[in-house]
């Protein structure tokens, strides 16, 4: 019988290509708040692929509902393998350094929502056995910048939220991954990348970094890989130096 993964944020361009690669092994709930389009995926996935595919919307920022829409989802399947969270918000920086609406959205689609979620999803995986929770952060939270320090902000606070989740989770068989992609051509970057630098990966790529990581337990992965390396050099530069470029 196959097992379920929850998929939420999953209208996202990275979740839409994870989700096709899930679907070869898994059943699949996909969460979102855009209902249209989640019908979409879900009937192109059931043609595509053996998987059955239920729907269920969530607005991240209505905070409140989480715990509930979480029992929700465990109550209509058998058995969970966990989950992928996908969500996320970029503002463009400089509007969000005026407006604190806008700053408030951006904290609590990446960071707030996501505690909000995790921690009942953690409470129903570990009560059984040998699952997963696969989290999309960005190498935005590896170190903060003036261009996107808003956003990087709450993707760093998830990042750190997620290692002290995985140490929670090894006990209970609940592996973590933090997924930190650099550039991905997706709705969320259309203007701001050029699709075709080598710098910047299709969400397809992203997609199978996750899986992958996903079957090969690992903690941390960066897709592409060689940010791993870039977000090194960026973190070791002193701040005496950092603090004077324009990053
Ligand atoms: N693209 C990049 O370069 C990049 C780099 C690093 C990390 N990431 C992260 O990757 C993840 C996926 O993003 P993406 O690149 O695939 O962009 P995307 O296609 O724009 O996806 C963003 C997703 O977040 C959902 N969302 C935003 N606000 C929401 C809210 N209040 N309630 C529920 N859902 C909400 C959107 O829903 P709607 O479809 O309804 O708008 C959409 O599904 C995000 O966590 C993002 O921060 C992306």
């Amino acid at each position: 019988m196959r097992q379920t993964v929850i998929i939420i944020g999953a209208t996202s361009d990275i979740a839409r290509a994870t989700a096709m690669e899930l679907a070869k092994q898994y059943d699949l709930v996909l969460v979102g708040r855009n209902e249209t389009e989640l019908e979409a995926i879900a009937s192109d996935l059931s043609v595509r692929s053996d998987c059955q595919v239920q729907t269920y919307l969530f607005d991240a920022r209505n905070l409140d509902t989480h715990a509930e829409l979480v029992a929700t989802w465990f109550e209509e399947v058998d058995t969970v393998a966990g989950a992928v969270v996908c969500h996320g918000f970029l503002p463009e920086q400089t509007q969000a350094q005026r407006d604190w609406e806008l700053a408030h959205q951006t904290l609590d689609v990446n960071f707030t929502s996501c505690v909000a979620l995790l921690e009942p999803l953690m409470d129903r995986l570990e009560s059984q056995h040998e699952s997963f929770l696969a989290v999309v952060s960005s190498v935005a939270g590896d170190r903060g910048r003036q261009s996107n320090y808003i956003y990087g902000a709450a993707k760093g606070g998830l990042s750190v939220y997620l290692q002290g989740l995985r140490n929670r989770g090894t006990k209970s068989g609940v592996h973590v991954l933090t997924v930190k992609p650099g550039f991905v051509a997706t709705a969320m970057t259309i203007g701001l990348v050029d699709p075709k630098s080598p710098l910047v990966a299709a969400p397809e790529k992203v997609a199978r970094d996750i899986v992958r990581g996903i079957r090969k337990r690992k903690n941390v992965i960066y897709s592409r890989w060689f940010w791993r390396y870039i977000m090194l050099v960026i973190r070791v530069i002193p701040e005496w130096i950092f603090k004077r470029l324009s990053l």
